[in-house]
């Protein structure tokens, strides 16, 4: 898989280069079949990105309607926990934007014990996409055992130890094969609470995957992955996204293309 790799001189350049990309592309998905189901990255580097597409440039030209919300990983925090990404969507873009409530699919990530958080999202993710399939494009291919639902954009970050969604080096969870979501309980990311996360499954079934990272700290594991992506995989998860469609990258370190 080719990355794509656009380079921003700051964030705010990069957020606005993301937003009329998000905008763009659910434009094109719910123009074609009605609908556009769009995963969300926690962590800070978002946070931006979702005030534009809140933002008076963008909110009433999104497609609200249409796109439905998912989220790649979430802290096991209550939803109003500040430590939630839940939580920083919400109140960077959903409390500001006309989201219909029905197209707000959260990671109940406070439901005890994490794997039961866990099975439960997996369960509101296939309902979803079974109450959909047939609209349009094909949103679940055909598995040897049951359908894996096709995301039409999972949005990614990844922390300078190569981490991506709550998929971290080493992990049990980046050897899931099977299950859609799962638990991780020993995250070695801040903070230091259980996670639920998509799996590399399901996030490899994705049409489109855009990475954002900003930080110069970031910038050698970025170079590394970049100059030898199958390489990079043995070590730093996310090297090991490939989804079906393009596999794109806005940031802005300093890095070598
Ligand atoms: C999380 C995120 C995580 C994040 C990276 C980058 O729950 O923390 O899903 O994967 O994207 O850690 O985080 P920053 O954007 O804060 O650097």
């Amino acid at each position: 898989m080719k990355w794509e790799t656009t380079y921003y001189p700051t964030l705010d350049e990069m957020s606005r280069g993301a937003a009329r990309f998000v905008y763009n592309l659910a434009r094109e998905h719910i123009g074609r079949h009605g609908l556009f189901t769009l995963v969300l990255s926690g962590g800070k580097t978002p946070r931006a990105l979702y005030e534009i597409l809140a933002g008076p440039e963008f909110q009433n030209a999104m497609p609200w309607r249409g796109i439905h919300l998912f989220w790649g990983d979430e802290r096991c925090v209550p939803p109003d926990d500040s430590e939630s990404n839940y939580h920083m969507a919400f109140q960077a873009m959903i409390s500001r934007a006309g989201i219909p409530p029905g197209n707000i699919h959260r990671i109940p990530a406070e439901i005890q014990p994490p794997e039961v958080a866990a099975n439960s999202y997996a369960q509101v993710v296939r309902d979803f996409f079974v109450r959909v399939e047939g609209r349009g494009r094909n949103h679940a291919r055909r598995g040897t055992t049951e359908s894996i639902p096709s995301f039409d954009l999972i949005l990614l970050g990844m922390g300078k130890d190569g981490h991506t969604a709550s998929l971290f080096p080493g992990d049990d969870a980046l050897d899931e094969d099977t299950s859609w979501v799962t638990a991780v309980h020993e995250p070695v990311g801040s903070p230091p609470v259980a996670r639920i996360t998509l799996t590399l499954p399901i996030i490899n079934e994705g049409q489109d995957v855009l990475f954002m990272v900003s930080g110069s700290d970031k910038r050698n594991v970025l170079q590394t992955i970049l100059d030898s992506p199958s390489k990079a995989a043995a070590r730093y998860p996310a090297a090991r996204v490939n989804p079906r469609g393009r596999l794109l990258l806005f940031h802005d370190c300093e890095i070598l293309r």
